[in-house]
């Protein structure tokens, strides 16, 4: 078998491919790294590479982006998969994409790092993806706004409330300091853990949702409780050091969950917990068309897999089935528990 050079290593001076491995790098053939340049050798695909080095992207996302057909697209994606370039998530009719962990994963943001942004075609496709970041907000906070009053009757699609919350108080920690609900809605959670926290805030984007999340913390005498506004993805500072995070049906309706993950695991005081409630995956395509949700559903190993990326371990998960009516397809909850790591020994 032979050897290959470590990318970033040999950029920056030259040390052998045992070294990368050595320091726990990912390496590659020599046939599997001569593929992955090839492919990666090539403007439309090295744009591509580069869209997605920032995150998950669907094939609409990258033909909206580039402006090319989805056939072209989809053609390029293939010689990247083969590669082992990237990789794919498939969900329903649709597939997004995102770079690999593997060797093809870190030759691919070796050479994203390197593309200039400054570079007129590469600055257009980041502009480009930046507008149509906001156009997935836009359509999110119209949908949450639409909804803020039946919101709560929405949730009867999937199993029984009371089954889900008394499996969250089963799960969650009996007493937390500062507790963090990302994507607050109503409050519902705030509410149902209010006699866990010291002190609490939840986060919303939705103007609309925080005015009903007021008048139930107020209703329920949750003085300890605060709701703001604010973005999943850009954490305000002051939530910092929360021993207890919880994002209860919210991933689903975002674009890039594996960030949001990895932005809650940030604020997690060290041992602290993130508790995500959210459906086990489905083929209700309708709640995608109707209902605003990007991605059907979550699997055990796709939390796992962003709670590890992020520093932190699953910890524990549960299923709440939903019973079945009329023989027609219902929603099934789970629930996850991850921790972020404790201080190492010698460092609290
Ligand atoms: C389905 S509701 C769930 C609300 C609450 N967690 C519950 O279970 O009752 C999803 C909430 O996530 C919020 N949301 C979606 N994307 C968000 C984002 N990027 N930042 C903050 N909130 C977001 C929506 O405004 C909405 O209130």
């Amino acid at each position: 078998m032979s050897t290959v050079p470590d990318l970033a290593a040999t950029a920056a001076g030259g040390s052998p491919a045992g070294d990368a491995r050595e320091a726990g790098k990912p390496a590659g053939s020599l046939n599997a790294l001569t593929l992955a340049l090839k492919a990666a050798g090539e403007d439309t695909r090295l744009r591509i590479l580069s869209l997605l080095a920032g995150g998950e992207r669907s094939v609409k996302d990258l033909t909206d982006i580039l402006n090319q057909s989805q056939p072209r697209i989809s053609r390029h994606l293939k010689l990247l998969l083969e590669a082992g370039l990237i990789d794919r998530h498939r969900e329903g009719t649709w597939a997004f994409f995102r770079l690999s962990e593997g060797v093809g994963g870190a030759l691919a943001r070796a050479l994203v790092e390197r593309l200039d942004s400054a570079d007129p075609i590469i600055a257009r496709d980041l502009s480009r993806l930046d507008a149509l970041r906001a156009a997935h907000h836009d359509e999110a906070s119209a949908y949450f706004a639409r909804n803020a009053a039946e919101w709560d009757s929405i949730r009867s699609l999937h199993a029984d409330d009371g089954e889900i919350e008394d499996a969250i108080l089963k799960a969650a920690p009996q007493a937390i300091n500062l507790m963090v609900d990302l994507g607050t809605g109503t409050a519902r959670m705030l509410e149902v853990l209010g006699g866990r926290f010291q002190r609490a805030v939840g986060l919303d984007q939705s103007q609309d949702m925080l005015t009903y999340a007021r008048t139930r913390l107020e209703r329920a005498g949750l003085s300890h409780a605060q709701v703001r506004r604010g973005d999943i993805l850009d954490l305000p500072a002051e939530v910092r050091g929360a021993d207890f995070v919880m994002m209860h049906q919210v991933l689903h309706f975002l674009a890039d969950p594996a960030a949001a993950v990895r932005e809650a695991m940030s604020i997690l005081a060290p041992g602290g917990t993130l508790m995500i409630v959210d459906f086990e995956p489905h083929a209700l395509e309708f709640l995608r068309t109707e209902h605003a949700h990007r991605r059907l559903g979550f699997s055990t190993t796709q939390i796992s897999a962003w709670i590890a990326e992020a520093g932190g371990s699953l910890t524990g998960s549960d299923s709440i089935a939903a019973p079945s009516a009329d023989g027609r397809e219902r929603l099934s909850v789970g629930l996850w528990a991850g921790q972020a790591a404790s201080v190492p020994e010698g460092r609290a």
